[in-house]
């Protein structure tokens, strides 16, 4: 928990621009407080809805976090409805039905990437995931589907070898990174994140791949130069505030996902501006109209998909569709899209 202290005074000492914007404000200190009272071998269990703001929502059904007496008996009534796997959806749909529609899903996904078929991988069970199923004797979570559709998507345009390095920020559960070094064990991967995400997706993170395959952030923390501490082939972890960092290191790709809608504008720009220019493919995933905004919460001001693509001057948009999950579209805050760009020759 020291590193988790260490992370957070360092944050805290970082310029203004690299605080959280309004959205991430209303959930960073509870997030950190939660983690302190948390058992991490029940991070999936759904005992935490908190940790599933960052990815860590693996249940079949999520409900909100304060439910009345009411809601309660409705859950029950649910569960026993549908949960045991009995045919009351419309077309005579089970769960065990949704989940092999979303794994073949995930097999045409992979055939049209021309990647590693999603047969050959399977999840980590640390944090004791409550979506836990089996399909041809391999584990997977919807998450773990999801965050494997997304890769598809991408890899259809980045066209990765495997011996690429990739930056993202915002890795929040470290899923995405989970898949990719599944598929791809060479890749060299540095994920950025605020304090707390950052924490727990290298608990999780040293869980699903192994201890050896990180470099942890207590061994990054007071980095000067990214040459002196990254390992190639390995899982670099960094604070946030330290993105200054890659202004002059080679990038093969950026990815975010779902995380610069949940920032403000000039946040977002001030990212861009260390990796722009250096970095020869662009992937994100974002709420295509905004993430929410009122008056008291939420972001001020939404960024939408043609202020990405404006921010994005030097790179040619070179793919962009709806974005979907491995079981339906992801339509939470009016719909997200998907898209790649490349640097201009
Ligand atoms: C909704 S989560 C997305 C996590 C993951 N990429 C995914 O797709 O599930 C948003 C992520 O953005 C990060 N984030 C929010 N504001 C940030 C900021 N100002 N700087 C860096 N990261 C930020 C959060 O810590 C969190 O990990």
């Amino acid at each position: 928990m020291q590193n988790l202290d260490n992370l957070i005074n360092e944050y805290k000492n970082a310029p203004e621009i690299f605080q959280a914007g309004r959205y991430w404000k209303a959930y960073e200190d509870k997030i950190a407080n939660e983690i302190k009272n948390a058992d991490i071998e029940q991070l999936r269990s759904g005992k935490y809805p908190i940790f599933g703001t960052f990815g860590f929502c693996e249940s079949v059904y999520n409900y909100s976090i304060n439910m009345p007496v009411t809601t309660k008996f409705i859950k029950k009534f649910i569960r026993k409805l549908f949960i045991t796997n009995k045919a009351t959806l419309p077309y005579s749909l089970r769960l065990s039905d949704i989940r092999e529609m979303a794994y073949n899903y995930c097999l045409v996904q992979g055939q049209l990437a021309k990647a590693k078929s999603i047969a050959e991988i399977e999840t980590s069970t640390f944090g004791n995931p409550s979506d836990l199923f089996e399909i041809k004797g391999k584990k997977y979570t919807m998450q773990f589907l999801n965050f494997y559709v997304r890769f598809c998507f991408a890899q259809q345009y980045l066209n990765l070898k495997g011996d690429e390095t990739l930056v993202e920020l915002g890795s929040g559960s470290g899923f995405q990174v989970e898949i990719l070094k599944k598929i791809f064990p060479w890749l060299t991967i540095l994920c950025f994140d605020l304090p707390a995400p950052l924490y727990l997706c290298e608990q999780y993170l040293s869980k699903a791949l192994g201890e050896n395959q990180l470099v942890k952030s207590d061994r990054t923390l007071h980095a000067t130069d990214l040459n002196a501490v990254v390992e190639k082939g390995k899982v670099n972890m960094f604070g946030n505030w330290m993105f200054p960092l890659l202004k002059t290191f080679p990038i093969d790709v950026f990815w975010n996902g779902a995380s610069f809608g949940e920032m403000e504008p000039e946040i977002v720009k001030n990212y861009l501006s260390y990796i722009k220019g250096n970095t020869q493919s662009v992937y994100l995933l974002q709420a295509r109209n905004g993430k929410e905004s009122s008056q008291s919460s939420g972001v001020v001001t939404p960024i939408r998909f043609s202020d990405y693509n404006a921010m994005l001057d030097g790179y040619l948009l070179i793919k962009e569709s709806d974005a979907f999950e491995a079981n339906r579209r992801m339509s939470q805050s009016g719909g997200y899209f998907q898209a790649v760009w490349k640097k201009e020759k």
